[in-house]
């Protein structure tokens, strides 16, 4: 036995550590015995991680520019118990759906805190979001505003709103997540003069309150060009307008999109890097464009909870052809990871039993669906492996949830949250029951 331990050990929650037994424990719990106690697939989430990251935010970010609110981007994960750990950080939100604004209303977060976006709000989600008081409805396009005005005046309010600028600078990225070049369905492209038109209405408009802007370029971005690009680019733009149109500008959203590490050969920029970046080019460009610094609004998905989530596995069949490849099968898969199939994203893993035992043996790690494409981890060094070892996959905390199915009629997994060494089911593993609770005949 080489009792090196893995360098894969980075990749997992800040708390992951190997126990005399040899076994990953994350936030003081054995992941061996969380994966005997509440079946596999199971994904464990260390609340240590989530709430270092949110700090790191809220540090890193005020140290450069004191007026910064941190909004958590929901999509990349959401339940009422991360909901309600996120607003004990101070955090405000960004909901794209009614489902979303639900979960959050329903544990009292400050939905003043709450920022609305996506590109086709329907008219019941715009409803839901005025009803409750949402801080600011983040206006797509110009059916939007035209839909939300009207309501905004039948319930005899007036609307805040930062308006989504698409400023055609791309983050390098993959194209399903590109959201900031020309050809996009998000936000009012500055290259076609369709931005100053919705800057035009949105301040005409009786019931709706322009108090800023916003632009989100895509996801994860690895540089950091691409901020400082598109910051001067929509801040040019606002000095302009600001000085055609009356309005206050107060708020300024730069978006998400900050990377994670998933793999030992990738490297993220710190947060700190990413502050510096983004903040650095406000401070210059502020002054020099004789604005008022706005309040800055930056959307932290990924980068919050992605490493505090780990999914844990158990092998069954191990299929070998000789020459070829060792495919060692597991028993979730797609359904419940989609990253990889949709994205080529890619993860790394450890045997979560033997985590410090050598790992000698190159394998192919897929799922249980039913398709050639359900791949989790290709070509990966491994410990020996054998049927009932647990795998486990870091950097699973976000969009894999979310992005969940019942393909192939598979339960959704369970939830554990884990914290100096007590586990808490944050969300139990569906049933058979489940699957069919919702039809009708
Ligand atoms: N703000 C807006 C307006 C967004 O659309 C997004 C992500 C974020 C913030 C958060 O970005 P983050 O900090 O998490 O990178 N399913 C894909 C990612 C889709 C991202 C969608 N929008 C994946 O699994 O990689």
């Amino acid at each position: 036995m080489n009792t090196k331990i893995s360098p894969k050990l980075s990749l997992f929650p800040l708390t992951a550590e190997v126990n005399s037994q040899g076994h990953l424990c994350i936030g003081g719990c054995d992941t061996v015995d969380l994966a005997e106690e509440l079946s596999t697939p199971l994904y464990v989430f260390d609340e240590f991680t989530i709430r270092h990251k949110c700090r790191q935010f809220i540090a890193e970010f005020h140290k450069y520019y004191p007026n910064t609110l941190v909004i958590y981007a929901s999509k990349a994960f959401l339940n009422r118990a991360l909901a309600a750990l996120i607003d004990q950080e101070g955090l405000g939100l960004d909901v794209v759906s009614g489902g979303e604004l639900t979960i959050a209303h329903s544990v009292d977060f400050p939905l003043s805190k709450v920022y609305f976006h996506g590109n086709n709000k329907t008219l019941e989600e715009l409803e839901l979001a005025l009803d409750w008081n949402i801080g600011r409805v983040v206006v797509d396009n110009l059916y939007e505003l035209e839909l939300l005005d009207k309501l905004a005046y039948e319930k005899g309010i007036k609307q805040d709103i930062l308006v989504r600028i698409t400023p055609g600078v791309d983050p390098h990225t993959h194209k399903y997540t590109t959201t900031g070049t020309l050809d996009s369905k998000f936000g009012f492209p500055l290259a076609t003069e369709q931005a100053e038109e919705a800057v035009s209405q949105a301040t005409s408009a009786s019931n709706i309150n322009l108090v800023g802007f916003h632009f989100h370029l895509g996801s994860p971005i690895f540089e950091l060009e691409p901020y400082r690009l598109a910051i001067e680019l929509v801040l040019s733009f606002i000095r302009q307008m600001k000085r055609k149109y009356s309005f206050q500008f107060d708020e300024f959203g730069v978006g998400g999109g900050f990377a994670v590490r998933y793999s030992l050969d990738s490297k993220a920029p710190d947060v700190a890097e990413y502050a510096q970046a983004i903040a650095g080019k406000l401070n210059e460009l502020i002054p020099q464009f004789e604005l008022d610094h706005p309040k800055l609004i930056i959307e932290p998905g990924r980068r919050i909870v992605a490493q505090a989530g780990v999914a844990l596995y158990k092998v069954g069949a191990i299929k070998e052809i000789p020459g070829i490849r060792k495919y060692i099968c597991i028993d979730g898969g797609m359904s419940d990871n989609i990253r990889p199939a949709l994205y080529g994203a890619k993860h790394e893993a450890l045997v979560a039993n033997k985590v410090l035992e050598e790992e000698r043996e190159i394998v192919t790690i897929t799922g249980k669906l039913c398709e050639s494409g359900d791949i989790l981890v290709s070509d990966t060094n491994l410990a020996l492996v054998f049927p009932n070892d647990i795998i486990a996959v870091p950097g699973c905390g976000a969009y894999s949830i979310p992005m969940w199915s019942n393909y192939n009629a598979l339960p959704r997994p369970a939830i554990t949250m884990v914290n100096e060494g007590k586990a808490t089911l944050i969300r139990r593993r569906e049933t058979y029951q489940d699957l069919m609770s919702l039809d009708t005949i």
